[in-house]
């Protein structure tokens, strides 16, 4: 998008908030449900809903969809994941070590796993998804092909 770069910003730390805001509502849901607190459970579950939409309108703008391909998402999936596993929950790792924070430690360490499998998934994926595209562009070479021939044939009638 070619928006200044503070807007750009404040979408990117808008849909944050939102994301987080949806997942902590389901979060509070789960546990008022726990505790008993139906009328409450639904009230957060309600609202999360409504933060999705939220969240999709400030993704309409950060990713809109008449520049994605099925490629191109995952190709920006499997960036997002590499810089989880190889950058971010490393440094958080190492912070949480360094501070003691055992809990914290050991859930950046099974992040870094799941981040590196869900790269893994997607690249695969996109390798599927690419021998598919070479297929069918075998396939319009060989129409293209054809129908060379026959506009050759009909020029020669
Ligand atoms: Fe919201
Ligand atoms: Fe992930």
């Amino acid at each position: 998008m070619n928006e200044p770069s503070t807007t750009l910003h404040n979408i990117e730390a808008a849909l944050a908030g939102e994301a987080t805001a949806y997942m902590k509502y389901r979060y509070f849901a789960r546990l008022a449900r726990a505790a008993g607190d139906v009328v409450t459970a639904e009230t957060f579950a309600a609202t999360a809903a409504q933060e999705i939409h939220h969240a999709f309108g400030h993704l309409d703008l950060l990713y809109p969809a008449a520049t994605l391909t099925p490629a191109r998402m995952l190709e920006l999936a499997i960036a997002g994941e590499t810089y989880e596993y190889t950058t971010m929950y490393p440094g958080f790792r190492d912070q949480a070590a360094a501070e003691h924070s055992h809990a914290a430690q050991a859930e950046f360490s099974a992040q870094i796993d799941e981040s590196r499998e869900h790269a893994a998934a997607f690249a695969a994926t996109l390798a599927k998804a690419e021998k598919r595209f070479a297929a069918l562009a075998k396939v319009e070479q060989r129409h293209a092909r054809t129908y060379q021939e026959r506009l050759q044939n009909v020029n020669e009638a």
